[in-house]
């Protein structure tokens, strides 16, 4: 997997880039949708590619070896086939979802133990499975398996734990390299820095997966309930620390002025829920600010969802009418509020990349800061 930098921001570290697999180009910086279960809920396959244009999207390891299992996703030629979707997909390890949804789980060295959310039946994962697993998948992107700390974490477990996870790391890379692709397309792994809100746990770990030299490295173990200034400090220490023409990915986050910090300094991937959960919840993101849709302020407020979004369904629908669908729960609510906020997202990461390119990204960015985290 190729990657190459197009432009080096001057004021900060932000960067415009691609990421070239065998399902296409993603232009960096990217959000990409969450496909959980091999669906981003409420949108079809082609509003992700015309409407939102999304480069790449994400699935999970953990949920779609539960439902529908590995066994018909096989069956059916891998999940690009499955879902009937063309472009690049990034699975999670199950390294995340074991520890925030499954119950009874317990972490050994070999791996973890854990009961499923949906039915209790118990399950196995190590590094070897979440490896055989995603390549079954057919993920172009494989994240390894690690452990993500919750937050407050004690700092001895903070450092037992990331070992643990350089260790797994370690198996699986050699499964990685010892078993074959199904598919015939490159499919690589992403290996994930850990540490908790430790500087010197973060800069070990980050030297750690650095010497490994993968074609993309992630940081995860944030946006876990810490302070946005610790968020903050500890993607500045290790993008500092891991190769500058790697791109690098942001695990799990973030709010838009998440998003534009963490490209200043030096990210190029991000994945989050947020849009889409919020949007089903009846919370939009607009230029001028955040809207909650089922307020009664909205009811008889007949302008555009957003006017300036430059989608179609954002400028036919008004406040009022989109409030008026959440008021009476029907789904038609839900399907344009994600809409919108998906492509709200993937707007501004594709503004940030123009104005990377165009030497003004510092500037915009610090004034989108103050109106996106504005209340309306
Ligand atoms: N998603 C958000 N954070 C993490 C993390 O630390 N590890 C994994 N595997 N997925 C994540």
């Amino acid at each position: 997997m190729k990657f190459d930098i197009l432009k080096k921001d001057e004021g900060s570290r932000a960067r415009a880039g691609s990421i070239h697999t065998d399902h296409g180009i993603i232009e960096t910086p990217i959000f990409m949708p969450v496909g959980t279960i091999g669906t981003v809920k409420g949108i079809h396959q082609k509003e992700l590619e015309d409407v939102i244009n999304a480069d790449i999207i994400l699935g999970n390891t953990y949920h779609l070896y539960l439902r529908p299992g590995i066994d018909i996703i096989n069956k059916a030629g891998g999940l690009h086939k499955f879902i009937s979707w063309d472009r690049p997909i990034l699975t999670d390890s199950g390294g995340y979802q074991v520890y925030s949804l499954s119950n009874n789980r317990k972490i050994k060295e070999e791996g973890v133990m854990f009961s499923s959310h949906i039915d209790g039946s118990k399950h196995f994962f190590s590094p070897e499975k979440a490896i055989d697993i995603q390549k079954n998948i057919g993920a172009d992107i494989i994240m390894a398996f690690d452990e993500c700390t919750p937050y407050p974490c004690e700092y001895n477990y903070a450092k037992r734990s990331m070992h643990m996870t350089h260790r797994w790391l370690d198996r699986c890379m050699v499964h990685m390299k010892k078993t074959e692709g199904l598919y015939g397309y490159e499919q690589c792994l992403a290996p994930i820095v850990q540490g908790s809100v430790y500087k010197d746990l973060r800069k070990q770990s980050a030297e750690y997966i650095a010497s490994k030299d993968a074609d993309i490295n992630a940081i995860g173990g944030l946006s876990v309930g810490e302070p946005h200034e610790d968020l903050y400090a500890m993607t500045e220490i290790v993008t500092d620390i891991l190769p500058e023409d790697k791109p690098r990915y942001l695990m799990g986050v973030g709010t838009p002025a998440n998003l534009l910090e963490s490209i200043a300094l030096g990210i190029d991937m991000f994945d989050c829920v947020l849009p889409t959960r919020n949007a089903r919840h009846g919370l939009i993101y607009t230029n001028e600010g955040v809207i909650n849709i089922k307020n009664s302020k909205w009811a008889e407020d007949f302008s555009p969802l957003d006017p300036e979004l430059g989608i179609e369904t954002s400028t036919r629908f008004t406040k009022a009418y989109v409030r008026h669908l959440f008021q009476v729960k029907e789904l038609l609510g839900p399907q344009i509020t994600s809409l919108h906020n998906l492509s709200f997202f993937l707007k501004l990461v594709r503004e940030a990349r123009t104005r990377i390119i165009d030497g003004t990204f510092v500037e915009w960015k610090n004034q989108m800061v103050v109106k996106l985290q504005t209340r309306l």
